[in-house]
């Protein structure tokens, strides 16, 4: 199956939000496994529709790399129902390559989706879960986590990307 071009900021679709699935459908399932194999490969434990250009909401999970053994989530229309605590951890992302900082994020989280089948699905996370969860549904509405590190940091960062850019041509 092709792999997926990853939008890279700034990337104005990374900006927009997405609207909800309404049908769950034969090129939404071919699209669903293009995107698993795109993160596996990029490799990544997480993607979100926009970052592929579509503006739909959905978004896939994996964050069993390494030694954990979670499964591959499949989430459409995913809707965080409740938050507690809160932590800190570092974040990376695969639209922004190159940054890694922390970000704080709630502790425990409850997502409420569709699978793909379209059956509906309570998921309660914590950890890197949550974490993962509340970072790919931010992608949903066009918020990116370097929307929450210092301001700094991200002024390094878009002056950055800006001179690459400007060097590279683009990519
Ligand atoms: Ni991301």
């Amino acid at each position: 199956m092709p792999l997926l071009e990853i939008r890279e900021y700034p990337d104005p679709v990374l900006r927009r939000k997405a609207l909800s699935v309404e049908t769950i459908d034969d090129s939404l399932q071919r699209l669903i496994d293009d995107m698993i194999d795109t993160m596996y490969a990029a490799p990544g434990i997480g993607l979100a529709a926009p970052q592929v250009g579509v503006l739909r909401r959905f978004i896939i999970v994996d964050v069993s790399a390494g030694e954990t053994s979670s499964p591959l989530y499949v989430l459409i229309n995913p809707e965080i129902v409740s938050r507690e605590g809160e932590q800190v951890g570092e974040e990376g992302c695969l639209s922004l390559p190159e940054l890694n900082s922390d970000v704080a994020r709630a502790a425990r989280v409850t997502v409420r989706a569709l699978d793909r089948t379209g059956a509906p699905v309570a998921i309660e996370a914590e950890d890197l879960l949550a974490r993962c969860l509340q970072h790919e549904i931010d992608h949903l509405d066009g918020v990116l986590f370097m929307d929450k590190i210092s301001p700094l940091k991200r002024e390094l960062y878009k002056r950055k990307v800006r001179k690459s850019l400007k060097v590279g041509g683009g990519a």
